[in-house]
Formats: structure tokens, C-alpha cells, sequence
């Protein structure tokens, strides 16, 4: 268990695309997890991918309390997903501000499908399959990509949406909510 140091957006790692996982509850996938829980925590952010500590298996872990901080951001269950697959449910596209624990002290406006269903599995091989909207289609669709060596930015339609936090809240955008 330990706080990994997190890889930033122009390490070309971060471009890769990572390879699923094929043995679960092992040792070394649970130290995987822990690790990725205890980096996230400490960066306080929503969500992380394994790529994100350098390591190319496809894990995900999200999960947002309820934060007077961000009240527009639903709260999303704490997940661990491996292997996600996403199924589009509703192809209208809404742009929403996104930030990225690898993209530190920027944010930009980014078009995310309304609607998924995604399914995979937690580090015991279980089987999660949900029908998700709004943030939580969000989280895991900015999750996901990193998997496939995408970072938000190459999704962002209108680069003059795209820029440091402060910056942008001084300009009167939105308050941002946690990176992931
Ligand atoms: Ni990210």
C-alpha cells in the first residue's frame, strides 16, 4: 500500500493501450487496487485509472461522496472496475467540465454521451453491469479512455474551454469539481 506518484499528461506511457487483466484475486491485483485507492485519496480525486501509475492493465477505480464543495456533482458509488465495456444508451452529447489528476490545475469542456450502460468486473471477478447518466456516465467515460491512451483535452471541442482552474473561475466559469 502506497501513495503512487501520479504520471502527467506528456510522459508518453499515458498514450498507451492498456491490456486486460486475466487472473483475479491475487495478491498482486489487490496491491494494484490499494495502491490506486491510496493515490487517489491522497490526491483527492474522483476517479483513476492504472495507467495513471504506470501500470497498463485495464483498472479503474471511481467514487465521489456527496461534497457541499461540489453541489452540482452526484454522489457515485466507490467501484473498482476491470475490463470495462461501455454500451452507448442515449447518443445525445453533453458538454460538462472535466479535470484530470494527470492534466493537474486545468480543466476543460468536454462532450460525454448522456446515457451507459457499463459493465466489467471488481478485483474478485464479480460482475458489474450498470445504467448510468449525468456525472457518473461521465466519470466513467473520462476513466475508461485512459485505458485506451486518451486524455480529456483530445476531447475538447472548443480549445478556448480548455484552461487553469483559477484562471477560468476568475473568467466566471463554473465552479470545477474533483479530478480524476
Ligand atoms: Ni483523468
Amino acid at each position: 500500500m502506497a501513495i503512487k506518484k501520479i504520471l502527467r499528461i506528456g510522459e508518453q506511457t499515458l498514450l498507451n493501450t492498456a491490456i486486460a487483466v486475466t487472473e483475479f484475486n491475487t495478491p498482486a491485483l489487490e496491491a494494484l487496487i490499494s495502491d490506486m485507492f491510496d493515490t487517489m485519496a491522497a490526491a483527492d480525486g474522483a476517479g483513476l485509472a492504472a495507467p495513471q501509475i504506470g501500470v497498463g492493465l485495464r483498472v479503474v477505480i471511481f467514487g465521489v461522496d456527496a461534497n457541499p464543495r461540489y453541489p452540482d456533482v452526484e454522489p457515485v458509488p466507490t467501484t473498482v472496475l476491470i475490463n470495462p465495456e461501455i454500451t452507448v444508451l442515449d447518443d445525445g452529447l453533453e458538454e460538462g467540465w472535466e479535470g484530470c489528476l494527470s492534466v493537474p490545475g486545468m480543466r476543460g469542456l468536454v462532450p460525454r454521451y448522456l446515457a451507459i450502460r457499463y459493465r466489467g468486473m471488481d478485483q474478485h471477478g464479480n460482475i458489474i453491469d450498470r445504467k448510468v447518466d449525468g456525472f457518473h456516465a461521465r466519470v466513467v467515460q473520462h476513466e475508461c479512455d485512459h485505458l485506451d491512451g486518451i486524455l480529456y483535452p483530445q476531447r475538447i471541442r472548443d480549445m478556448r474551454m480548455f484552461g487553469f482552474d483559477d484562471e477560468l473561475a476568475e473568467s466566471g466559469q463554473p465552479e470545477s469539481f474533483p479530478e480524476s
